[in-house]
């Protein structure tokens, strides 16, 4: 919670850069909380943008519960995962899109568990998926069946590659 704070952020990031990585630094990727209200996906994105961060994954799980949740759920602490985040994260990535252009890798997380979900994510700015949750329910040949239906969707709407959907005007 601490680096929601963008002086604490950036202080950080400052102290990242100083690490000498010698030939093999590795990509620095940041993942954001969806529980942040857009005057402050301004101010968090932006410092990363001035710490030329190389990507940004968008989101972590939530403290919210969704109204339309169930009531067993709705009571339980900690963060929420899975279907009830796809849609918030899905809107956040895309305006995480609109603020950082083609500036960085966008990595989309949350509630996908189709290649509808990972295709919509690919549609709202990013170039690669993690899932999760979807997971533990289905197992790892969900993996395939997602890259299949991407795949499908992707020659169906006519785009060569993952980058081509991500940087097309978002649906
Ligand atoms: C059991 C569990 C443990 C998690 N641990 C971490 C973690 O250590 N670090 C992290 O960045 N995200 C963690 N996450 C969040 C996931 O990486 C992911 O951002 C989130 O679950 C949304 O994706 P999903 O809906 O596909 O699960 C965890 C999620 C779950 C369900």
């Amino acid at each position: 919670m601490v680096f929601l704070d963008p002086a604490r952020l950036a202080d950080l990031l400052t102290r990242l850069a100083e690490i000498d990585w010698g030939a093999s630094r590795p990509a620095l990727v940041a993942k954001l909380s969806p529980d942040v209200d857009d005057a402050l996906v301004e101010r968090l994105v932006t410092t990363l943008l001035d710490a030329r961060i190389d990507g940004i994954a968008i989101a972590n799980t939530t403290r919210e519960r969704p109204a339309d949740l169930h009531d067993a759920n709705a009571a339980e602490a900690g963060g929420l995962s899975g279907r009830p985040l796809f849609a918030a994260s899905t809107a956040m990535l895309a305006r995480v899109r609109e603020l950082t252009g083609e500036r960085v890798t966008l990595i989309g997380i949350g509630g996908i568990a189709s290649g509808a979900d990972a295709y919509a994510k690919i549609r709202a700015g990013a170039t690669a998926v993690q899932l999760y949750t979807a997971l533990i329910y289905e197992g790892t040949a969900l993996v395939t069946a997602i890259k299949r239906e991407l795949a499908r969707r992707l020659r169906s709407d006519g785009f060569g590659s993952v980058a081509a959907a991500a940087a097309a005007p978002a649906i």
